[in-house]
């Protein structure tokens, strides 16, 4: 590699919990976070409580039918309203002291004061955060001041277009995995396609690899690969083309002509991580080319065991301290260079001179 080739990020990014902290506050605040698919809350009532990088937040279908979403914390003295998890309820209660809120997060109820100790309940709802669906998926926001989550999109609404939308699709199933990895190691490894021939027999051999077109958009923020299958070799349950998405911050789409999956990257510290990926499929058009939509799922299933084992690898020796920096290279690894251009983008303006890892930046 000569000069041009970019530096990568230094190692430092991937461990420390200083940059987490940097990243919560002007990364994973400001953006989109996929947290459920829509049959989740269907029904008035319907919640799923979840964690975002260290913000414990609620989604419900309120007693009106309005998507809300709020922080799960109590206006009292913080605690939790719901463990983390998926149910149905009408109402709130606190489960420190039973404060009670309605499913539009206006308290109702604080049991135990005396009239005159009572407070102003106008001035003690939830604390409210974004929510917004777009084809089944449903994602949260906690910046007020963030566009609408089509407009976050950008040009990636143009693209699902051109390919069976899911909406007409049978929902599969989902799966969560944790893993022990910096988000953006897993970011820098879903933004290339390098690693296909090592790390994904499979899925290399069921792909015709050099017609592979890989791009950064600018509307949208994201790499995009246009990909064709050829059901010739390795994965049988792949055919037709397909496009894969990855959208900064963390959010992987992957449309074909016969199925749909998306899958969220939850940091959950500076080291860890849970992926969780939807799956839908038209299991019509899957039957014509015979496919079965439960190997694809299995499928699918392993090129992400298969990218976590080589990223939890990859972390442990970022975190020997022996590597500090290395290079990318503008032909193979346009993607990360553009994903690491982004982080970049929002953490230089904040930081010391300790974090910044002593290297020059690389444009
Ligand atoms: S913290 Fe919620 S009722 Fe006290
Ligand atoms: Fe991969």
């Amino acid at each position: 590699m000569d000069s041009t080739s970019p530096q990568t990020i230094p190692q430092n990014w991937y461990s420390d919990d200083a940059i987490f902290k940097l990243e919560r506050k002007h990364i994973f605040h400001k953006h989109w976070w996929m947290v459920a698919h829509a049959e989740q809350l269907a029904e008035n009532g319907d919640y799923v409580a979840t964690t975002l990088a260290e913000w414990p937040i609620v989604i419900i279908r309120d007693q009106q039918g309005e998507l809300r979403g709020f922080h799960n914390v109590c206006r009292h003295r913080a605690g939790p309203l719901l463990r983390d998890g998926v149910g149905n309820c009408r109402q709130f209660t606190c489960r420190y002291h039973a404060w009670r809120y309605d499913s539009s997060g206006n308290l109702l109820k604080t049991p135990g004061l005396k009239a005159d100790e009572e407070i102003d309940y106008s001035k003690f709802s939830l604390f409210p955060i974004q929510v917004s669906s777009w084809n089944q998926m449903v994602f949260v926001c906690l910046d007020d001041a963030t566009p609408d989550l089509t407009t976050w999109l950008g040009d990636i609404v143009d693209i699902a277009e051109q390919y069976p939308n899911n909406t007409s699709m049978s929902f599969l199933g989902a799966v969560e995995k944790p893993g022990s990895v910096n988000w953006k190691a897993y970011g820098d490894n879903s933004c290339e396609g390098y690693h296909v021939g090592m790390v994904h027999k499979n899925l290399g051999a069921s792909m015709q690899r050099e017609t592979v077109e890989i791009d950064a958009y600018e509307i949208g923020e994201f790499i995009g690969f246009d990909v064709k299958y050829e059901a010739t070799g390795g994965d049988q349950t792949r055919d037709g083309k397909g496009f894969w998405i990855y959208k900064f911050p963390g959010l992987l789409l992957h449309f074909a002509e016969y199925s749909f999956n998306a899958e969220s990257v939850i940091p959950l510290s500076a080291n860890s991580i849970e992926l969780r990926r939807w799956f839908w499929v038209d299991r019509e058009e899957a039957e014509r080319r015979g496919i079965n939509p439960e190997e694809m799922q299995a499928g699918s299933e392993c090129v992400m065991d298969e990218d976590m084992e080589i990223c939890q690898l990859v972390q442990r020796n970022l975190n020997t301290g022996v590597y500090q920096s290395g290079h990318l290279s503008p032909r193979e690894e346009v993607g990360t260079i553009y994903f690491q251009k982004l982080v970049r983008k929002a953490l230089q303006p904040h930081l010391s001179r300790s974090l910044s890892g002593g290297h020059k930046w690389a444009r």
